[in-house]
């Protein structure tokens, strides 16, 4: 990924927003290999990283105020924040018998999920699809933690037992940060209806959200390895083994947890509590009330210190 990142640099020129065609072919290709998702080439938008995409989704896609969003009840804080620039309303549900008649504009889910680490089964999946065709809302599905299964292998939103061969209604996003250690390269893609990508991609050429040449490029070698992948994965399953135990052996009460690269714990006590005790200890965690109200009694621990850092955090956990 360096050296086609460095071998691409001679590039004055403005990149496409589209991305080049070999860039979506790798995209197309890699879907295909790895998560048995079929989608055309011009179904898919390359972004810089995901969290752009996150925070301005609501507004490139008509969002205004008056129009409601669903959120997760415990999710990443940018889903939020792209419903306030939009102007809209968040409702948080997981449950979308929760949500009564309600017709929202737009409804993000996300597994394996930041911050609990649940995966949502696709029998659950398939039926959020067809509760949100039902009442027109657009589902995005978060997939950047899609190829950091544990506990049980997650599923995109685009595979065809979840949404029955068409994608109509529906995008996944992914990212380059989690599954290749890239987040500084800032490398991700939006796919899924190919009505909304060629929406988004009229806006984002307007916008100027175009992902670099030299960036298109890294991103190219890396969907097309998955070695790299597996060799990140052994080490994150690694750090996850041992801090597991020494969170349980600590006191702390491990849930979800399936997926993803942190581990949803609790002891019972107030979040900021939690967090203060440990970092007396000198590990930092993030409280759950970050995250929503209901993450008031866990924090969020993650695997993406380095081995040294996280053998050091286990012995001081269990001394
Ligand atoms: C659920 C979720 N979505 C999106 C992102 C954004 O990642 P990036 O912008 O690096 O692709 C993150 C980063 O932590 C995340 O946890």
């Amino acid at each position: 990924m360096q050296r086609a990142l460095s071998a691409a640099a001679d590039a004055p020129g403005y990149p496409t927003a589209a991305g080049t065609p070999q860039l979506r072919q790798a995209i197309v290709n890699w879907l295909a290999r790895r998560h048995e998702v079929r989608v055309q080439a011009d179904a898919v938008v390359p972004t810089i990283g995901s969290k752009e995409l996150v925070g301005l989704l609501p507004t490139l896609l008509g969002v205004r105020a008056g129009d409601t969003v669903v959120v997760p009840e415990l999710a990443y804080p940018t889903y939020d924040i792209g419903v306030l620039l939009a102007g809209a309303q968040a409702v948080r549900a997981d449950a979308v018998t929760a949500l009564g008649p309600a017709r929202p504009r737009l409804m993000w889910i996300n597994s394996p999920a930041n911050p609990t680490g649940q995966i949502l089964p696709a029998e659950h999946l398939a039926k959020v699809v067809a509760w949100a065709r039902e009442r027109g809302t657009i589902l995005v599905s978060d997939e950047c933690y899609l190829d950091l299964g544990w506990d049980a292998q997650p599923v995109s939103v685009l595979h065809p037992s979840v949404c029955g061969g068409s994608h109509d209604g529906l995008l996944a996003v992914h990212s380059l940060s989690k599954r290749s250690n890239l987040a500084g390269y800032r490398a991700g893609f939006v796919a899924g209806d190919p009505r909304l990508t060629a929406d988004l991609l009229e806006v984002r050429k307007h916008a100027g959200l175009l992902v670099p040449w030299p960036v298109q490029q890294a991103m190219i070698a890396a969907y097309g390895d998955d070695e790299h992948v597996e060799t990140q994965r052994a080490r994150y399953s690694a750090r996850r083994d041992d801090l597991r135990k020494a969170l349980q052996d600590a006191g702390f009460t491990v849930e979800h947890s399936a997926g993803g690269l942190y581990l949803w714990v609790t002891q019972n006590a107030d979040c900021w509590q939690t967090a203060s005790a440990l970092a007396d200890l000198g590990i930092l965690v993030a409280p759950g009330a970050f995250y929503g109200p209901t993450g008031e009694r866990h924090v969020r621990v993650a695997l993406t210190a380095t081995d040294e850092r996280i053998a050091a955090a286990c012995r001081r956990l269990t001394s």
